[in-house]
């Protein structure tokens, strides 16, 4: 990926009855990827949606999907979203067993490796495993919901692991997820962030061109 912004609609602020057009309305609008929360009732409280979901997605979809599993059994179920047809996959790390060994599987698969981290993990958990990952997911709100308000804390994660990254050479995404917004975006893009997840702002907007410009 190029330096710009990227920025990833997340498909849980979609209208559930519409998901097609939902996500050619953000493709049209600007969107670089589909963020695509899968949420199991047992790592989140929340049900969200899983793999037939995923593979309807991937046929329709002109732009990578970007899935984010926040599951309780990473390690058991992470391929299947590779094979339905995840490009991005990423897994939590608080619920993987092996992570590392996970991260070189999903890319054997074809797909680029990511782990999120919730805010009140600390990033140094991810340190071995840095130089493996495409994509690291700082979470900016306590996983489970959309609409939920930004941490500030993260703007100082991400220019921490900005300099994590530096310092190993590795080629990782940042990528920040909740709460999301015209606002908490500039500070997030300050500190080095690559991937800027935002649901309700993008999806709940009447001009979601005008949306996604403002993150940018
Ligand atoms: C939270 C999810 C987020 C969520 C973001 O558990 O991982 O991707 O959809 O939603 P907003 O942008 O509404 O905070
Ligand atoms: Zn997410």
């Amino acid at each position: 990926m190029s330096n710009a912004i990227k920025i990833a609609p997340s498909l849980l602020a979609a209208d559930p009855l519409c998901y097609g057009s939902e996500v050619q309305s953000v493709e049209y609008a600007g969107a670089d990827l589909h963020h695509v929360d899968v949420m199991d009732g047992h790592f989140v409280p929340n049900l969200s949606f899983g793999l037939p979901i995923v593979r309807a997605l991937k046929k329709l979809a002109n732009i990578p999907l970007d899935v984010h599993i926040m599951v309780s059994n990473p390690d058991a179920v992470a391929l299947d979203y590779v094979e339905a047809g995840a490009d991005y996959l990423v897994f939590p790390i608080e619920s993987s067993i092996h992570p590392h060994r996970l991260i070189h599987a999903i890319k054997a698969k074809g797909a680029k490796a990511g782990v999120a981290v919730n805010p009140g993990t600390s990033l140094t958990v991810i340190e071995p495993i840095l130089e493996d990952l495409d994509l690291v997911n700082v979470m900016s709100v306590n996983p489970g919901f959309g609409g939920q308000s930004f941490i500030p804390s993260a703007v100082d994660r991400v220019a921490r692991l900005k300099r994590m990254i530096e310092s190993c050479g590795s080629d990782a995404l940042i990528e920040v997820d909740g709460g999301v917004n015209a606002q908490t975006a500039k500070p997030l893009k300050d500190a080095g962030v690559d991937v800027l997840v935002a649901g309700t702002y993008v999806y709940g907007a009447r001009d979601r061109k005008s949306a996604i410009a403002s993150l940018r």
